[in-house]
Parts: structure tokens; C-alpha cells; sequence
């Protein structure tokens, strides 16, 4: 979990940009046991994925990107979705040590779960990547790689402001806030930094939270489930909004965001400013047709390709490139991690955005 205030986020800042400048940031490779330039492991050897539930569309597009990615590197992938849940996943991954992989990445559905099996592939010799969620309360996670939630969450909230400036130039405005599952290390990570542009402008008076719900513990939504947050809207609608106008709406994700924009349709209400995040095809849609306000591209991609290099490199026996050693606090270590960049997407660059994307680049054009 990310745990750090804001001069602990510009320490962190500066630390990744004084290793961009001198373009060292690398760090030891892990557990594996390979000597200098040697291989670690063959090159055909099986690489396991645990992903979480098909939670949002960046999932279900990560299973075929890692499939094809380490079959053309020359692995052999053993890709898993843990739509069961918790217990499923830790079968799967003691599973995946059983059948011998070298490395094992990890899409923890609760970072927190997974101990005794992450001890199992610690004691077999495998290395283990969390890719996207953070694991948590353990020694037995090398490395992570994702994109910078923290920062996420801070774009966000100026979208959030931003989207309510330009429909009424100035405040008070009425919102409320959602946050994501409580199981998923991200969620307070994205929260956390929404909150940190929210919060002065709650304290100054800016921004009113009706319902009076401002805490990470009152905005959950459990499962990142579209039905939770829409029963949450409907509830808040009813219960602190009689005549009054909601103008805007923190919404960690896209598919929470349009459960929220799906209540305030039944609500007979204006549309609020509403945020999101993976850019889930719906979601552009609904950005282009001004419904939505505003999504983040984090190009799933870019993120298996980067967690492709990472196999790769423990593979050949070199040195990861990590580009954080600070942030990424689990609870019991800091794990080096990879952050790419998070993109904020509204109607205003939505065509601009995906021009590389072979889904949303033909939607957007
Ligand atoms: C991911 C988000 C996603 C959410 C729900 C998070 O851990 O970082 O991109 O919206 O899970 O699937």
C-alpha cells in the first residue's frame, strides 16, 4: 500500500526523476539465483499469471496479452482468472509452484490473502511480480509493477474540479465520493490521492459532501461491484438530495461511474461531473456523447509488455529496471516497483488519446 504524505509523494518524485537523470535505476533481480550474464532459468519454462476477477475490462484484456506475449517470448504461460474468489486464487497459485513456474504474477483479488502461498513460491526458488495491486504483509513479493495509483487518484480529483468549474465557474458545488473494494490495495491508494486535491477544498468549504460521507470506509464499494455503487447512489439520492442538485461525483473506475450515472438517470436528476478510470469502451462512448466526464488511459498493454521485459530480464539472469524503490510500502518491505504514467482522458483530448489503440483508436477518430 502506497503510505507515504505529501513530502513523502515529492521525495518519492524526485528520487524517480534523479534516477531517470542518471538513467541507474535498476536494481538486484530478486530471488532468482543466476550468476552474471548466465541464465536463470531455461527459456521455455512455465511463467504463471494469477489474475483477479473480470472486475473491469483491463483484466479480461490482460489474460490474452500475457498468453500471446509469453508464448512469443518462449514461455510457457499458465494464465488463471480466481472468479471463485479468494480461495480459488490460492489454489491456483499453489498450483502454478506445484507445476514448477520460475516466476509467478500476481493480480491479487486481496493482496492481504495470499501469504501462505507466496511462501510456497518463495521456498521453490519462483520470483514473485505483483502486477497492478500491490501485495501486502508479506516478504514474498520481489517486485511490483503498475501504474502510479497515487497518481491516478490525483488526477482524478482535478478532473473532478475541473469538470464542475466549467459547468458553474464558482462553488459551493454538492458531491459525493466513491471509492473501490476494500480487498484491492489500490483502492485506498486511489482515494488517498483523490483526496488529497479534495480535501482542502471540502475543509475550505468548496466542495460539500451532502450525505456527510467523506471517510475511505463510507465510500467502498465491495467486489468493485457495478450493483453495490448504484445501491449506494440510489440511497444517497433519496436520503440527502430532495430538490437539491449533486454537481459532481468521485468515481474510482468506469464501471462504478456509469452505475452512478445510472442512478442519477433513474433519479430523474441533472448529470453530475463524474470520473473513471480504465477507459472501458462504454465509458469512452459516454465521455464522446458528454455523458461521462472523464476516464484515465492506462494502456494494459504497455503494462504486460513491461511485465513481459521484467520475465525476460529475470530469465537472462540481468538486473530489473525499477524506477521506484520508495513508495511501495506492503507492511513488512518496500517493494521496487515499475510505475508507468497515467493518462486523464475527457471529451477535450478523447480523440487525441487512443490514436494506438486497436480498440478505442477506431472508436475516437
Ligand atoms: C485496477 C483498476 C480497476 C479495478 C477494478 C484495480 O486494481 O487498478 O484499473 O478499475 O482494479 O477492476
Amino acid at each position: 500500500m502506497r503510505m507515504f504524505g505529501k513530502a513523502g509523494k515529492a521525495a518519492a518524485v524526485a528520487a524517480i526523476a534523479a534516477l531517470a537523470l542518471t538513467a541507474c535505476g535498476r536494481a538486484d533481480s530478486g530471488s532468482s539465483s543466476s550468476t552474471a550474464g548466465g541464465e536463470a532459468f531455461p527459456k521455455d519454462s512455465l511463467i504463471g499469471v494469477a489474475l483477479p476477477q473480470k472486475t473491469s475490462e483491463n483484466w479480461v484484456l490482460a489474460e490474452k496479452l500475457f498468453n500471446d506475449g509469453l508464448t512469443s517470448a518462449g514461455f510457457k504461460p499458465d494464465v488463471q482468472f480466481a472468479n471463485g474468489g479468494v480461495s480459488e486464487q490460492q489454489n491456483q497459485i499453489s498450483a502454478m509452484v506445484t507445476k514448477g513456474a520460475k516466476v509467478i504474477i500476481v493480480g491479487a483479488i486481496d493482496g492481504a490473502q495470499l501469504g501462505t502461498q507466496l511462501q510456497q513460491a518463495k521456498d521453490s526458488g519462483a520470483t514473485v511480480i505483483a502486477y497492478d495491486r500491490l501485495l501486502l504483509n508479506t516478504e514474498n513479493v520481489d517486485y511490483y509493477v503498475a501504474y502510479d495509483n497515487f497518481k491516478v487518484g490525483v488526477l482524478q480529483g482535478e478532473a473532478l474540479l475541473d469538470g464542475m468549474k466549467a459547468k458553474k465557474a464558482t462553488g459551493p458545488y454538492n458531491v459525493e465520493l466513491f471509492a473501490g473494494s476494500p480487498d484491492d490495495a489500490n483502492a485506498k491508494v486511489f482515494f488517498d490521492g483523490a483526496m488529497s486535491v479534495l480535501k482542502p477544498k471540502i475543509d475550505d468549504g468548496t466542495l460539500k459532501v451532502v450525505s456527510g460521507q467523506t471517510s475511505f470506509e463510507q465510500a467502498v464499494t465491495q467486489g468493485w461491484k457495478a450493483e453495490n455503487a448504484q445501491r449506494r447512489a440510489d440511497t444517497l439520492l433519496t436520503g440527502s438530495y430532495g430538490t437539491a442538485s449533486l454537481d459532481g461525483v468521485l468515481s474510482p473506475n468506469d464501471t462504478l461511474a456509469r452505475a452512478v450515472l445510472t442512478s442519477v438517470k433513474a433519479a430523474g436528476k441533472p448529470l453530475p461531473v463524474v470520473t473513471g478510470q480504465d477507459s472501458e469502451v462504454e465509458s469512452v462512448k459516454s465521455i464522446m456523447a458528454g455523458e461521462q466526464y472523464s476516464t484515465i488511459n492506462k494502456d494494459t498493454r504497455k503494462l504486460v509488455e513491461h511485465a513481459i521485459t521484467m520475465v525476460k530480464d529475470l530469465q537472462a539472469g540481468k538486473e530489473l529496471e525499477i524506477n521506484d524503490k520508495d513508495s511501495y510500502k506492503n507492511g513488512v518491505k518496500t517493494v521496487p516497483a515499475y510505475l508507468l504514467p497515467p493518462q486523464i482522458v475527457t471529451a477535450e483530448n478523447v480523440k487525441t488519446a487512443y490514436v494506438d489503440d486497436p480498440v478505442l483508436g477506431p472508436i475516437t477518430k
